[in-house]
């Protein structure tokens, strides 16, 4: 055991919305929740309506919504810009012929345009699907084929990795502020936006119809199309309400990309859906930057992740003293074991308890979670949500006691629950494959208080700043590369991120391992496939080892990075 169970922050708070947890696990009920939505009278559901018209509807119209802010922009928009703003593209779709159940992909940075395309997509009953700017061709490609996307939402900037003759299904792109390029068969997204209506006859739904499709990477084969439903939303909502702890006068910040989970489940729906004030910045990561956007805007609620915490903490205290953060009174971490030292660190640094939280792309919100008011113990992730059971488990789903390492899993189902595998039955199976529960493929251990503990991945997943990467998308973009004859990727710790990507190459003949050569490869990864999936480090070697069946045993190259024991060798190749 890692960590020191004696060790634990308290403090105490005035209030907060959750109250004493364990007397709100024993009253909880999903079906209070639903009570807070309009379709629950009327039946008539859409995640866009609950989250941006509903307040407009109810007097809040004038209320802010979004105070975004990057390099060159400043702009604040109240509920009913949202509401007027999300119509108009809803209106633009329409006219496209795009309609319930169309797949509708938005591949650009952050930006205001980003938000009104994602809820006017929402609003038509069309699946979203965010992309993250920095994929490259291959990797858009995969996901857009996989998804038969039929419309596509992006900038002037991003159009060269969009290789139009391969993707027969998408008929739409639509260009954000690039001016005329209609005559190259473009559609103008701000020509189309100021010609459209601002009302907009909403498509209502059903709780289970599709709202977004967050590609994600497993071990083995492409990333997966996990797909929610506007069920998710019931979950959003509560958990922005008992562990974001949101209330009205909220000025909420998460830093995550909507092309990540984090980004849209509590970088859009949970907060507008408890109707506060979210903060989006656009552009780069540096600590200056960072703590100026809690003062300008006077943050109060904070959502990060471990490599920032950890970056900013490296940057030093000085730094902090430059800046007046005494608006934040709730903060949290999400992605990545959150350090123990980094806990400790903030409630130093910031006077605030960091919370950590667990969830997955899969799971759709937040499960494991530090409450405010409740006991932190450094580097445990928290206990289960109110209506949720979590358990560690073995292989074969037997609930192991206290202290003992196994399978992390969570009862099913629970509302943000994922609905399917795009197009992937098998994969989807898999994560239920115990009777009963959602294997999460982490594994961990409960101690006697009920607190869960992160001890690792049990696949071969790559966790780097927060973000998920699967070694075989990687490796199948190195042996792309002439040079490269066999590839395999692991994980390889770092201090700053948690994991960095590191690959062990083993070269066709006549190529001369040289750092050039290394470079080179490098360089095609990340322009091949993205800047976070390059291999930082690459090792050359004459053979990689293998199963008799041609397999790549990463096991083995990680025992090989970090002296290990290789473990049992008897499926090796010779
Ligand atoms: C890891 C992000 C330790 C975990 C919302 C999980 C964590 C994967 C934590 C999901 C945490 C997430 N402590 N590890 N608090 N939160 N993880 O799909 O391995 O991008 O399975 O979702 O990140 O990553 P994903």
């Amino acid at each position: 055991m890692s960590h020191d169970q004696n060790e634990f922050i308290a403090t105490v708070v005035e209030r907060s919305n959750l109250g004493d947890y364990t007397q709100a696990r024993e009253q909880f009920s999903w079906e209070e929740v639903k009570k807070h939505f309009t379709w629950y009278e009327t039946g008539k559901v859409n995640m866009a309506y609950e989250a941006i018209d509903r307040h407009v509807d109810e007097g809040n119209g004038a209320r802010t919504a979004l105070l975004y802010s990057d390099a060159v922009r400043e702009e604040a928009y109240s509920f009913l810009d949202l509401s007027e703003g999300s119509n108009r593209f809803g209106n633009v779709l329409r006219k496209y012929g795009i309609s319930k159940g169309d797949r509708v992909f938005i591949f650009m940075p952050r930006s205001p345009e980003l938000y009104l395309s994602l809820l006017g997509t929402l609003k038509v009953g069309a699946i979203v699907g965010p992309l993250f700017e920095a994929f490259m061709e291959t990797a858009v490609k995969d996901r857009l084929l996989d998804s038969e996307a039929v419309a596509l939402i992006t900038v002037p900037q991003l159009l060269p990795r969009i290789n139009r003759d391969e993707l027969p299904q998408l008929k739409h792109i639509f260009v954000v502020g690039g001016g005329a390029q209609e005559q190259e068969g473009f559609i103008d997204y701000d020509a189309e936006m100021a010609a459209a209506s601002d009302e907009l006859e909403l498509e209502w739904l059903s709780l289970e119809d599709g709202m977004i499709l967050h590609y994600t990477s497993g071990s083995t084969g492409k990333p997966k199309g996990v797909y929610h439903v506007h069920n998710a939303m019931i979950q959003h909502y509560y958990t922005g309400k008992v562990v974001l702890d949101l209330r009205e006068d909220d000025i909420y910040w998460c830093t995550a990309d909507p092309g990540w989970v984090t980004g849209t489940s509590y970088g859009i729906f949970a907060p507008w859906l408890n109707g506060v004030t979210n903060v989006i910045r656009g552009g780069r990561f540096s600590p200056q930057d960072w703590y100026q956007t809690i003062v300008s805007n006077k943050v109060t609620v904070w959502y990060s992740a471990p490599t920032a915490f950890r970056m900013l903490m490296s940057a030093g205290d000085e730094v902090i003293k430059q800046f007046d953060l005494s608006t934040l009174r709730h903060v949290l971490s999400v992605g990545e074991p959150l350090n123990p030292e980094v806990v400790r660190w903030g409630t130093k640094a910031y006077n605030q308890r960091i919370h950590d939280t667990w969830w997955m792309t899969e799971t759709g919100a937040q499960l494991i979670c530090n409450y405010p008011g409740m006991v932190i113990k450094p580097g445990s992730m928290g206990k289960p949500l109110p209506g949720i059971e979590a358990a560690i488990i073995n292989d074969q789903g037997e609930e192991l006691p206290p202290y003992s390492m196994g399978n992390l899993a969570i009862k099913t189902p629970w509302p943000s629950m994922m609905r399917q595998v795009w197009n992937n039955q098998p994969k989807y199976d898999e994560y239920f494959r115990i009777p009963g529960w959602y294997v999460s493929g982490d594994s961990a251990y409960m101690d006697e208080d009920g607190y869960f503990w992160f001890q690792g991945r049990i696949d071969d997943v790559i966790n780097s700043s927060g973000e998920r990467i699967g070694p075989f998308e990687v490796e199948s973009k190195l042996v792309e590369h002439p040079a490269v004859a066999e590839a395999g990727v692991i994980g390889k710790p770092d201090l700053v991120r948690g994991e960095i990507i590191k690959a062990f190459v083993s070269l066709r003949e006549g190529y001369e391992p040289t750092q050039e050569l290394k470079d080179d490869i490098y360089r095609f990864v990340k322009e091949g496939l993205s800047a976070h999936a390059a291999p930082r480090e690459i090792e050359f070697k004459d053979k990689l080892p293998k199963t008799r069946s041609g397999k790549i045993m990463r096991r083995v190259l990680k025992a090989w990075e970090l002296d290990l024991p290789a473990g049992d060798l008897s499926t090796i190749e010779d």
